[in-house]
């Protein structure tokens, strides 16, 4: 795939409006007065009316709690279609990142979307990973360790925190042909209209195992991290972590990652051929 470059603070208001009646401002602020959990629903039923006018990519959206899998398998899919690939957890983990460096507050709404606009960090999708770059330098794997994942869900609450990093995740989608996009919500707000879902689980205790021994994490302390986060994510009010109706829910717990990979591919060859008769 090509290098993709997303910068939060470049992206317009849709429509070029300064106010939509929904209450979004300039660069997709929301408006004073607009009270978070309703307005978030109204935008992206906006967005969604907006992307359907256009012709769309082959989408296919992982989903999953902490640790299953997911980066890996849409990774590998991604490469075996020729497609490009997004961990939209990056986002998240990328701006929680920014904000514990400039030592501000996470609870503080507005201060972390200030700062998710601002100019000094981007990030950069390429076939291996999706970067983050803060202030010209590359902090993926600092941004990519559990600790900045609990940040990460801390911010990832804030319902205009949320959508300030939507529209970015969508522009992912922009001018290819086809996207594998992972992550928690892919399937129900980011791309609600993806051709293949897939909801990645396994038991708790060995996505814990996982991530412990790539960083070299104390075993118990990450399971009660792990579940605490997991219970974050599927629990808060704006696009929790969950299966959508139309998604395939696979439990990895007994597979090989080559087993899982194969169910996803076979999913999604078996939608190309349906699109295809
Ligand atoms: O997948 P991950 O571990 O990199 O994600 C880090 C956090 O970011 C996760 O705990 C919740 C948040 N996140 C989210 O809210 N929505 C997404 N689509 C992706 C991640």
């Amino acid at each position: 795939m090509k290098d993709v470059e997303v910068r939060i603070g470049d992206l317009a208001a849709p429509n070029g409006s300064e106010q939509t009646k929904s209450g979004r401002g300039p660069n997709g602020t929301l408006g004073a007065g607009s009270e978070s959990q309703g307005s978030f629903k109204t935008i992206i039923a906006e967005q969604d009316e907006v992307s359907t006018q256009t012709e769309q990519p082959f989408i296919v959206t992982i989903d999953g709690p902490a640790a299953s899998g997911k980066s890996s398998v849409s990774r590998e899919i991604a490469r075996r279609l020729g497609w490009n690939w997004v961990s939209t957890g990056a986002f998240y983990r990328g701006l929680a990142y920014v904000a514990y460096k400039a030592e501000v507050d996470l609870k503080d709404e507005e201060a972390v979307v200030t700062l998710a606009r601002s100019a000094n960090w981007f990030i950069r999708m390429t076939a291996e990973e999706t970067c983050v770059f803060l202030n010209g330098q590359n902090v993926t794997s600092e941004v990519g360790k559990e600790e900045i994942g609990t940040l990460a869900s801390k911010i990832s609450s804030l319902p205009k925190v949320r959508l300030a990093l939507l529209e970015a995740q969508r522009q992912c989608a922009k001018s290819v042909t086809g996207l594998v996009a992972e992550g928690r919500d892919c399937g129900t707000v980011v791309f609600p209209q993806a051709q293949v879902k897939v909801f990645l689980t396994a038991r708790a205790e060995d996505r814990a195992a996982r991530r412990a021994l790539e960083e070299g994490r104390d075993l118990s302390k990450t399971i009660d991290e792990q579940k605490r986060r997991d219970a974050q994510d599927a629990t808060r009010k704006t696009a929790p972590m969950q299966a959508s109706a139309d998604s395939n829910t696979i439990d990895t717990t007994q597979l090989s990652f080559v087993e899982v990979v194969e169910k996803v591919e076979d999913l999604v060859r078996a939608k190309l051929a349906s699109i295809s008769n």
